[in-house]
């Protein structure tokens, strides 16, 4: 669970009216109905639970009015934030929600002192990755095969980060990418599986 209550956030005028408010296990039904609108591969509901249960810092992004719009999952490193798992709801994509949530995990990365944001997107998700690259995120290495696809078919990830620290730009944390920051499916708990598709 997480370790701490977050207070609502505001968000940019578009969003002015909604909040963000830690993820719990009641909200579960609501996120999977959106998590099997938004991805072809969805996270099953165990896959959340197991991130709650973990203390990753899982937020959902809520309208008075229409409930849950959107959520996001980040695992904590040493000296780092992993991102998991970033989805608006379908009908509301296109807002600025998705921007609005990923700026927040950069809040939340500098309230902790976090040196680096790292993340898997699939190859194909080519508006996922320009949303990042504009949110400074680079693209700093490929694991191959790493997600689902059809039948018989896997897809490439491109491996993205966002240094936060003063010497931005210099490299990327060999430290992460080393130790393997964004293991395979194969080799992580539920928990530490990256979405990123
Ligand atoms: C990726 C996702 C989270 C982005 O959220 P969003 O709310 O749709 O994105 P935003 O409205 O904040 O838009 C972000 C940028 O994309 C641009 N954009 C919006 N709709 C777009 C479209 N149809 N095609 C290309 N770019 C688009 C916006 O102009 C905006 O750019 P800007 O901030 O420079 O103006 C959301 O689309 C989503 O949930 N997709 C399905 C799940 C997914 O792929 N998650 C990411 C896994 S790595």
């Amino acid at each position: 669970m997480n370790e701490r209550a977050q207070p609502g956030v505001a968000l940019a005028p578009a969003t002015a009216t909604l909040g963000l408010r830690p993820m719990t296990l009641d909200d579960l039904e609501a996120v999977m109905a959106i998590e099997v609108q938004a991805y072809p591969w969805p996270w099953s509901r165990g896959n959340f639970a197991d991130t709650l249960a973990a203390g990753h810092w899982a937020q959902v992004m809520v309208d008075p009015d229409q409930g849950i719009l959107g959520y996001i999952v980040a695992m904590r490193g040493a000296g780092e934030l992993h991102l998991l798992n970033v989805t608006v709801i379908p009908a509301h994509q296109g807002r600025g929600l998705g921007r609005a949530l990923l700026e927040r995990l950069e809040d939340e990365a500098r309230i902790r002192g976090v040196a680096e944001i790292w993340l898997e997107v699939r190859a194909s998700n080519l508006r996922a990755r320009a949303l990042y690259a504009r949110l400074g995120y680079r693209e700093v290495g490929l694991r191959r095969q790493y997600y689902p696809g059809p039948p018989g078919r896997r897809e490439d990830a491109i491996l993205m980060s966002r240094p936060l620290t003063a010497d931005f730009g210099a490299g990327v944390s060999s430290t992460a990418a080393r130790e393997g920051v964004g293991r395979s499916r194969g080799g992580a708990s539920a928990a530490e599986v990256p979405h990123g598709d």
